[in-house]
């Protein structure tokens, strides 16, 4: 590396370090307007991705090119052996008294565990969080009033932190050993078709690593995978083997909700709802804040399905000034099904309950 490429390199550190910093404190200041409960340390940091975006939105190209620099590029990882993903990886079963965490490699103990269950939902966190953080929180309650359903949490929170280029690889590895944990448990007669993965960010990706691992080694597809704003920096622009795709599970539905900076704004599943235009949320000052609310709507849709009509759509422009109003309604959330794929929009509130049922679809 030359000194001059060096030089940037070190420069470009210094800014992110200098806007983390500056994020902190900015977070801080806005507190007064928030609700603090809702926000993890974790997510908070996530808010740095917004100030590094320049840096990665230009797309995949740049991306790379910086992982390389830093050799942290998946083939660059995986020569080096880097970190032994299969012994900090767990999952959790999620019970109402509480989370029994089971080695993801150790799979004899889980696997019998899974076999009781006719439907598996598996959710995954996104950068700097964990099998007990918000998103798992908000979700997990009422996921767990479903009959016939055991409902997992994966843990990466030793693997997806504090830096979000070296996560956004090791999403590809934490996806594979779930992808394989999979197909271990379909040759041993699980039903495809009711696995279920909920991710949010980096997560939605991991679940998409995990849906086309399952396809290569069983020639199977899950049933459904939803993605709850999934990450954008590094992963836009890319083709459809480097990110979560529609062809990862049977029925992929999508929610975006800061869509071109902390998540994708491009489609990739059969159905993409674009709450509020999909890029940012009303009561919202920081993306942190717009990027979570694709999983706290999610979770208002599991004890509210018909709070969320959106409405089959060109764009956010087209369905505000009514184009669009006599085209089919589809419901966001966990009732979405997979009929009249496409993009579908929708207006809510500010605040929970978000949903504004009829009056928001147009
Ligand atoms: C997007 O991807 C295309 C094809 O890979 C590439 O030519 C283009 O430069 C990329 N755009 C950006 C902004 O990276
Ligand atoms: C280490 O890397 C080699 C070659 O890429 C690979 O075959 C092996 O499975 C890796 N081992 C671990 C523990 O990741
Ligand atoms: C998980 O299992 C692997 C292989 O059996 C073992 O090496 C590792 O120490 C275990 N990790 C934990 C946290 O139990
Ligand atoms: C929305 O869609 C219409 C019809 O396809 C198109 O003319 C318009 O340019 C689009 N607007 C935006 C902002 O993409």
């Amino acid at each position: 590396m030359t000194l001059k490429r060096k030089l940037i390199v070190q420069h470009l550190e210094l800014v992110y370090i200098f806007k983390y910093l500056f994020f902190v404190g900015l977070y801080a200041a806005s507190l007064p307007h928030r609700d603090p409960a809702k926000f993890s340390l974790g997510s908070m940091v996530d808010a740095t991705m917004s100030m590094i975006h320049p840096v990665v939105a230009a797309g995949s190209n740049r991306c790379e090119a910086f992982k390389s620099f830093f050799g942290i590029t998946y083939e660059q990882m995986q020569e080096k052996n880097k970190t032994n993903f299969q012994d900090i990886l767990n999952i959790d079963l999620i019970t109402k008294t509480g989370n029994i965490k089971y080695n993801l490699t150790a799979s004899h103990r889980l696997t019998r565990v899974m076999a009781q269950a006719q439907t598996i939902v598996i959710l995954i966190h996104g950068f700097m969080e964990s099998s007990d953080g918000w998103m798992v929180q908000a979700i997990a309650p009422e996921m767990l009033k479903k009959p016939n359903t055991q409902l997992f949490a994966l843990d990466g929170r030793k693997i997806i932190n504090i830096e979000y280029f070296r996560s956004s690889t090791y999403v590809r590895f934490m996806g594979e050993i779930l992808g394989e944990f999979l197909s271990d448990i379909i040759r041993d007669g699980q039903d495809p078709t009711r696995i279920y993965i909920i991710g949010h960010s980096l997560g939605s990706h991991i679940a998409g690593v995990a849906g086309k691992r399952v396809r290569e080694l069983t020639g199977e597809q899950i049933g459904r995978i939803t993605a709850l704003d999934p990450a954008g920096p590094c992963f836009s622009n890319v083709s459809a083997s480097g990110r979560l795709d529609r062809s990862d599970a049977k029925y992929v539905d999508v929610i975006h909700s800061n869509g071109g900076m902390l998540g994708l704004k491009e489609p990739v599943g059969h159905k993409d709802f674009y709450p509020n235009g999909g890029a940012s949320q009303p009561g919202c000052y920081i993306s942190v804040c717009d990027h979570s609310r694709a999983w706290e709507l999610f979770a208002e849709s599991i004890s509210s399905p018909k709070h969320f009509p959106a409405r089959k759509c060109e764009n956010w422009t087209m369905f505000g000034q009514g184009f669009c109003s006599r085209n089919p309604i589809s419901y966001m959330g966990l009732e979405s099904d997979s009929t009249y794929p496409g993009l579908y929009f929708l207006a809510t509130k500010k605040s929970a309950p978000f949903g504004l049922g009829s009056a928001g679809s147009g």
